[in-house]
């Protein structure tokens, strides 16, 4: 029976090695051309200019101000009044290049949509009631590149509030878990996916079994955040600060892995930090394993539950070259901490290394978190 169960375990975690390693690249491609490309830079002179100064000092979207408020409420009448019942709609509505702060705020609510905020939709706040009550569900699945329950693809993007969740795996697991662990069923399945520059999400959920969060490309800034998942579930090649957020690890028969992190030039800025916080959950898990060649993660201060696995990292395709890999934990904590039989190449590193691995260095160059429209401290 155990040993029975254990192979079926390893099969699905061949499976869904597989599966993952069969990502293509990050992808666009499903997607037109059209709203991927950045906005043509703008005829007259006198604009650009002042676009040119606003990006020096932070201020992509024209400053703090928020110039409009969209409202989204599921139970609202959906007659053309400036209420929205779907908040793709909401998004929709907003004027193609716009650059000043608009607002969507989300009433409570359970919104089963795609939302997808294209490359031609930037400046662009999106604040639920708070991640408990205004929650954006769907179950696609199977691709990571169009399976996302929500994307965002330009800069200065910034999220409160709201949980995405990808219900595939999750649903699955919880109704017919055993079936689904013998028929190896779990499959990448995307809660969101962020492209954008200058994006930040503070107090929101991510849910997800597998691939949850792709963390693709571009600066980001994760505060106070909670994601759920077990296999490769903040994966991507993001620069990316995740501040005390809560990583719940949902177990599986064999330990997963939280990131899967995909740098794959030593010259590519990618990399995930992850800052105080706590990792939590059941069963067993891996802190991350080698997506890219030159993979980068770190954990600073982090609190960690007896949860994660001696060894603690996994090269994937990389044997050999692990002395490539950027692995980490400094001044971490809890029963869970303990370094003593983690993988021999996990990097030690000093002060003066840290330094670049700090807020303000790694995703904050140019102050755009000082110069956001809505706080991020309450
Ligand atoms: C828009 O419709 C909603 C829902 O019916 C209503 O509560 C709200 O007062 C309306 N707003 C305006 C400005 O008429
Ligand atoms: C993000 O910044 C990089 C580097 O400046 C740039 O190449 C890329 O196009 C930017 N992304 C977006 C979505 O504007
Ligand atoms: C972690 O996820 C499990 C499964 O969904 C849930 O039962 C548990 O409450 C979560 N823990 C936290 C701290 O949210
Ligand atoms: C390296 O990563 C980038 C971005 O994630 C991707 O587009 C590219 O295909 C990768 N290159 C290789 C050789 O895997
Ligand atoms: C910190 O470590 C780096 C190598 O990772 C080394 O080059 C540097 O001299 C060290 N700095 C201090 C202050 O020990």
């Amino acid at each position: 029976m155990a040993t029975k169960s254990l192979a079926i375990a390893m099969f699905i975690v061949v499976v869904s090695t597989f599966v993952v390693l069969g990502k293509s690249s990050p992808l666009l491609s499903q997607e037109s051309d059209e709203d991927h490309k950045i906005p043509d830079i703008i005829s007259n002179s006198k604009e650009f200019i002042l676009e040119e100064k606003e990006a020096k000092s932070g201020d992509y979207c024209g400053g703090k101000d928020i110039v409009k408020t969209i409202i989204v409420n599921q139970h609202g009448s959906s007659s053309n009044n400036g209420t929205f019942t779907r908040i793709q709609d909401a998004i929709d509505s907003i004027q193609v290049n716009n650059n000043r702060w608009v607002k969507i705020y989300i009433h409570a609510g359970t919104y089963k949509e795609k939302v997808d905020v294209r490359m031609n939709k930037p400046c662009i706040v999106l604040e639920g009631e708070n991640r408990h009550n205004t929650i954006v569900t769907y179950g696609d699945h199977q691709k990571t590149d169009t399976s996302a329950t929500f994307t965002s693809s330009p800069s200065n993007v910034v999220v409160t509030g709201i949980t995405f969740k990808n219900s595939f795996n999750v649903r699955l697991r919880r109704e017919i878990k055993d079936e689904i662990e013998e028929e190896g069923k779990i499959l990448p399945a995307v809660a969101a996916r962020i492209y954008g520059n200058n994006t930040a999400f503070y107090k929101c959920g991510f849910i997800g079994y597998q691939d949850t969060l792709f963390d693709i490309i571009g600066n980001h800034y994760f505060k106070k955040c909670y994601i759920q998942g077990e296999v490769d579930f903040i994966f991507g090649n993001g620069q990316s600060f995740y501040e005390n957020c809560v990583i719940n690890a949902t177990g599986g028969e064999l330990p997963g892995f939280v990131t899967a992190q995909s740098r794959n030039k030593s010259t590519d800025e990618g990399g995930f930090v992850f800052e105080r916080g706590h990792v939590l959950g059941s069963g067993k898990i891996n802190l991350g394993r080698a997506w890219g060649l030159y993979s980068r993660v770190i954990f600073h201060g982090t609190y960690f539950e007896s949860i994660i696995t001696p060894q603690g990292w996994n090269a994937w395709d990389h044997v050999g070259q692990e002395d490539k890999f950027t692995y980490a934990e400094v001044n971490c904590k809890g029963p869970g901490s303990n370094t003593k039989d983690r993988v021999k190449w996990e990097k030690k590193l000093n002060y003066s290394d840290m330094q670049k691995f700090s807020l303000s260095s790694f995703v904050n160059k140019d102050g755009w978190l000082q110069n956001l429209p809505i706080s991020l401290n309450s």
